[in-house]
């Protein structure tokens, strides 16, 4: 069965042999690919994803990135949580798409990543990030998911945000989270969950 056709403008990996993903851009015309030299775009806009490329004597697979790749792949500031952790983590919120989930801080948006994945389209995911350095970082990492229109990003204390909407989870990765508690109180679902 054929895959998705790969589009200009979509962000995609182009796979080695070794295992190795090459991120860039697709466009319709020449593109420097770092660590592979220049190549023709042309040759993969409106192929099927999959397709395989074809420079010198090596075949690289293009391929869209999923979660765990744009997690694997972020330009990293604080400790981030991986694929595995995260997984554990969106299991144990019992996250569907849909939900609404409240997260802090947004340190690299690593996790931010994974709860996008899990909320998709029609959830929300809102993050709550005390310093600008880091919420402007994540903001460009995230902004690689398909899900980022589901994604309020704030300036804040988690402590004493106020949030209007009640959320069905909330994940806290912040060194003291027992101060949100009272805060998390006012907006947390009843029998909605609680991971820090
Ligand atoms: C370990 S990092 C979070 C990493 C993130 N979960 C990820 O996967 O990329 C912790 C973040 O919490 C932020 N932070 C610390 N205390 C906070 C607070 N009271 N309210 C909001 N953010 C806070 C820090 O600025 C930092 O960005």
């Amino acid at each position: 069965m054929a895959g998705a056709m790969l589009r200009e403008g979509d962000l995609i990996y182009l796979l080695d042999d070794r295992g190795r993903r090459h991120f860039l851009i697709l466009s319709g015309g020449m593109m420097k690919v770092a660590g592979l030299g220049v190549i023709d775009g042309s040759r993969l806009v409106d192929r099927p994803e999959g397709s395989v490329l074809r420079v010198g004597e090596r075949g690289f697979h293009a391929l869209r990135p999923g979660a765990n790749e744009l997690m694997e792949s972020l330009d990293r500031g604080p400790q981030v949580i991986t694929p595995k952790d995260a997984a554990t983590i969106v299991f144990r919120l019992d996250l569907k798409p849909g939900d609404a989930v409240l997260e802090s801080g947004v340190g690299s948006g690593s996790l931010t990543t994974a709860l996008l994945n899990a909320v998709g389209a029609e959830g929300l995911v809102i993050s709550v990030e005390l310093r600008e350095e880091f919420a402007a970082k994540a903001r460009r990492n995230v902004e690689r998911s398909p899900f980022a229109k589901a994604w309020d990003l704030r300036i804040g204390d988690v402590a004493s945000v106020a949030v209007e909407a009640q959320v069905d989870a909330v994940a806290l990765d912040v060194p003291a989270p027992w101060l949100a508690l009272e805060n998390v109180n006012g907006f947390l679902r009843p029998g909605g969950r609680l991971c820090a």
